[in-house]
């Protein structure tokens, strides 16, 4: 049996965390001097132009990845043998994906964040049998943004992302092509789809959740950018840009870097600010995305941390235990070269804000995020419901008429922060318990982190498409919470 290398714990997973500490990470020899490979930047995808549309071929697959020196790991991948290629979009052209599935077994794939037809939305209603190709054709109606792509499969999507079937999607216009910011993909902008995976000694990482697990969201004990793990990225200009994917199946992150410099917020879920937002750390619920710009001096270097957040209580799964710190991952160290090409300074605005339309006379839908608790919660596999029920594919919850502006409210009556996600739509926060959402949370959203006791208020609307049959998916994005029945349905008419 081949067996991983030792190995620092240190630079896999920071803090006591006796949940978090796998018998592979116990015998792990004490912190040695392992050096960090280069990041993979996942190479861009731009399709073939035929017919007027963007035509991409991606085929869905098992495979092996070599995570660490000598060993091979059981992964899935699209093109590739774990994860995907990055699909570069342009905003209003029409694309057609060729999907085919080469597992073994069902699969969809999803288009997160994008207002599609429910046809194309890869939900779990589209499912590809095994040996099939599914080509769903759309435009593309969003603006610039990073945006992303995974398994839906009813009940397996948790499983299925974490072997890797998932990717991410850039989307770019006029408005950005015009903006000086750093937008030379693998240069100066690079995406990162962040994840921890829980990998066993032999080095695999099988989808095995615990009880835990799946009340929790499964994390792990091994950080990972695009696949690689726990990688540096050598930075050559003054400015560099990071389009962060959230891609783990139950990790908050709060992130940061060490030295707790500030960097500039310039895109949330569905594309630019109005104005970039200074910051010094991020927090990024499962699925959520932020665009930021990173200021690099020469020969220095910066590490990526993200503190785990989130968990029961809200207080942290693992802070909250115990009393030692909250477990960390040094996802990225950003490594200065010794002469860095100067980058113009982040525009002082970015986008035109969305007009929203008056709130007043806008109906509103009530949404109540619950875990049943206690002998409860182990009886019904976590008990996780929507306003009383669990995701059942033959219940349409909501019939929501296209073009109107609704208020949509989720409250959150259990003990654990849920990011809640919409499919066909970007949304805007309205509020957090009647406060004004901080500026980062300005912009446009599909996904909501919404905190125990909390109740958060967005303004929805689907502008584009109808379908009184086929419904689309809302839910919480931690993929074991979505699993076990915290979604439901709705339909466009
Ligand atoms: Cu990212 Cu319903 O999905
Ligand atoms: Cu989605
Ligand atoms: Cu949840």
């Amino acid at each position: 049996m081949p067996s991983i290398p030792p190995l620092s714990r240190r630079l896999f997973l920071r803090g006591t965390a006796a949940s978090l500490a796998m018998p592979f990470l116990a015998r792990l020899a004490p912190a040695q001097s392992r050096q960090r490979p280069p990041m993979a930047v996942p190479g861009q995808y731009s399709g073939e132009m035929r017919d007027g549309a963007r035509h991409f071929d991606l085929k869905i697959a098992d495979g092996e990845t070599r995570f660490f020196d000598g060993v091979m790991t059981r992964t899935r991948g699209i093109n590739g043998s774990y994860l995907g290629p990055v699909l570069a979009l342009r905003a209003d052209e029409d694309v057609v994906m060729n999907v085919k599935n080469a597992l073994s077994e069902k699969t969809t794939l999803h288009w997160h964040g994008l207002n599609i037809p429910a046809t194309a939305d890869g939900g779990p209603h589209q499912i590809i049998p095994a040996g099939t190709t599914w080509s769903p054709a759309f435009k593309i109606r969003e603006k610039a943004a990073t945006m992303w792509f995974h398994s839906h499969l009813l009940g397996k999507t948790a499983e299925q992302v974490w072997q890797g079937i998932a990717g991410m999607m850039i989307i770019e216009d006029d408005q950005s092509d015009a903006l000086a910011l750093p937008r030379r993909y693998g240069v100066d902008d690079f995406a990162l789809a962040l994840q921890d995976r829980r990998f066993t000694r032999a080095g695999q990482m099988p989808y095995a959740p615990t009880r835990p697990d799946r009340m929790q969201g499964l994390t792990g004990n091994v950080p990972l950018v695009n696949g690689t793990v726990a990688p540096y990225l050598d930075v050559t200009t003054g400015l560099v840009r990071l389009r962060i994917l959230n891609a783990s199946n139950g990790s908050i992150y709060q992130l940061g870097f060490d030295d707790g410099r500030a960097f500039q917020m310039i895109a949330s879920d569905g594309g630019l600010l109005a104005a970039p937002v200074e910051m010094t750390s991020i927090l990024l619920a499962p699925a959520e995305r932020a665009e930021i710009v990173v200021p690099m001096a020469a020969s220095e270097a910066t590490m990526l941390r993200a503190v785990l957040r989130g968990g029961m209580m809200g207080g942290g799964m693992m802070g909250g235990r115990g009393g030692g710190r909250a477990p960390s991952f040094d996802f990225l160290e950003l490594r200065g070269a010794v002469r860095l090409t100067p980058s113009p300074a982040v525009p002082a605005t970015l986008a035109a804000p969305d007009i929203l339309p008056a709130l007043q006379g806008l109906p509103t839908r009530r949404f109540e995020l619950e875990m049943a608790m206690g002998p409860a919660m182990m009886l019904f596999g976590g008990g996780f419901r929507i306003n009383g029920r669990a995701m059942k594919m033959s219940r349409i919850n909501e019939t929501v008429p296209m073009g109107q502006p609704e208020i949509w409210e989720i409250t959150n009556t259990s003990p654990m922060a849920h990011p809640f996600h919409i499919h066909d739509t970007q949304f805007h926060i309205l509020d957090r318990n009647g406060a004004t959402p901080h500026p980062s949370e300005a912009g446009r959203k599909d996904t909501v982190l919404v905190n125990p006791r909390e109740r958060v208020r967005i303004l929805v609307r689907f502008d584009h498409y109808s379908d009184p049959k086929r419904p689309y998916m809302y839910h919480c994005h931690i993929l074991e919470h979505e699993d076990g029945g915290m979604m439901g349905q709705f339909t466009v008419t």
